[in-house]
């Protein structure tokens, strides 16, 4: 018996479809025109009639099921997808409710005192001001770049709904980070030509967008569909491309260096634009790192020795890149901080990142340089739902966390 779900649409006939070729369709009746003598315009209770609304719904009775909890799958679930619930994932329920209990907007910040900081030409170093338009150069592009991984390449291919309801929620919080990316480059009256070009004219930016859109493009093809090892392994990768590198590691230099400007009382208002942005991604990179444990989970074969390795790679290769940015955005020491302090952070975090998904920690003896940054995440609210759970899911799927 086919399944509704597998054309994820009800099989009843929708408002799209075209009215039978017997009713008459009134021209649009121009503004103050009087009624035209030749056309002869329907009545609504004609039309109604004619379209047939209470037909019998056999078509979806069919394929009519009750979903259950065991039938739901992280990819590749043939189960109705419009049944929310019963839950099977109720971390990613609760993440969908965090996220909106943590709504905010960017007009809510005033920025009059960075105006007038960023306006004044002694108020600024020439090294902080690259800071700030790299930063916003940066994150302007790279969160419309993850809203369009998620809408285009990923949405469609997580088969389940309550993750999809956090996508949703995931994918406003983007358009609002964009929004305050552009609020602040607005405010401040900056060229925005310059800082939205900055992901094709400045090389280090550029590297990292680049990178990232590969991932996008191998499985945006609305063509594409998982199912095959190969085609589990490309999302996978995207996941991974996303979540724990573009979301969780190159986000982090810039995070870093605007908050420090703000615990100098500099840009305060743009630091709090960043404070708010950096809430709701660390939970985006708690919800991504839940989901590609999850699907390894219940799809061990997928994370054989060499996706191990390609996984390990991307996360090397990614914060290498992250690195760079960091030597081209701080050719010199400033706000308490150089590349150097910045590199070993972002060990630090790629450490936990390949942690996070069972890969070790590569990076040995690196510390935290940066301590404050853990407060400004508010780690302490939002615990990984693995990491606080993974010996019952070592015992139940027989998988190597070490
Ligand atoms: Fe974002
Ligand atoms: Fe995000």
């Amino acid at each position: 018996m086919p399944s509704a779900s597998q054309t994820e649409v009800p099989a009843v006939s929708g408002p799209t479809e075209e009215p039978p070729a017997s009713v008459t369709v009134a021209p649009k009746p121009a503004l103050q025109a009087a009624p035209s003598a030749t056309v002869d315009a329907p009545t609504a209770t004609a039309v109604v009639e004619e379209l047939d609304a209470h037909r019998p719904i056999e078509a979806a009775r069919e394929s009519y099921e009750r979903v259950t909890v065991d039938q739901k799958a992280m990819i590749n679930c043939r189960a109705d997808l419009n049944q929310l619930v019963p839950f099977k994932y109720d971390w990613a329920w609760q993440k969908y409710l965090n996220g909106c209990a943590n709504h905010w907007m960017p007009q809510e910040i005033n920025m009059t005192a960075d105006i007038a900081l960023w306006k004044n030409p002694e108020g600024l170093s020439e090294d902080e001001r690259i800071i700030v338009k790299r930063s916003l150069g940066f994150f302007s592009t790279a969160d419309s770049l993850v809203a369009n991984n998620l809408v285009l390449a990923i949405y469609r291919l997580i088969t389940n709904p309550e993750c999809r309801q956090y996508l949703l929620r995931q994918a406003f919080e983007e358009a609002i980070h964009t929004h305050a990316y552009q609020y602040c480059i607005e405010s401040l009256g900056m060229d925005e030509g310059e800082i939205f070009n900055m992901y094709h004219e400045v090389p280090s930016v550029a590297r990292k967008a680049e990178w990232a859109l590969k991932y996008t493009r191998e499985i945006a093809d609305p063509a594409f569909a998982t199912g095959t090892p190969e085609t589990d392994q490309a999302l996978l990768k995207n996941l991974i491309a996303y979540y724990c590198v573009l979301e969780g590691i190159f986000f982090y230099c810039g995070f870093t260096q605007i908050l420090s400007m703000g615990r100098r009382n500099k840009m305060t208002a743009t630091a709090e634009q960043f404070q708010y942005i950096l809430r709701d991604e660390s939970m985006h990179v708690n919800f991504g790192i839940d989901v590609i444990n999850q699907i390894k989970l219940e799809n061990a074969h997928l994370w054989d020795q060499s996706m191990q390795d390609l996984a390990r790679d991307m996360i090397l290769e990614g914060t290498q890149l992250e690195i760079d940015y960091a030597r081209d955005t701080m050719p010199r020491g400033v706000l308490g901080m150089n590349a150097t302090m910045m590199a070993e952070y972002l060990q630090f975090i790629a450490n936990r990142r390949l942690a996070q998904i069972g890969l070790g920690e590569p990076f040995t003896g690196v510390k935290n340089p940066f301590p404050w940054m853990s407060e400004m995440m508010d780690l302490k609210k939002e615990k990984n739902f693995f990491e606080t759970r993974v010996v019952d899911y070592q015992g139940a799927a027989s998988l190597s966390w070490d």
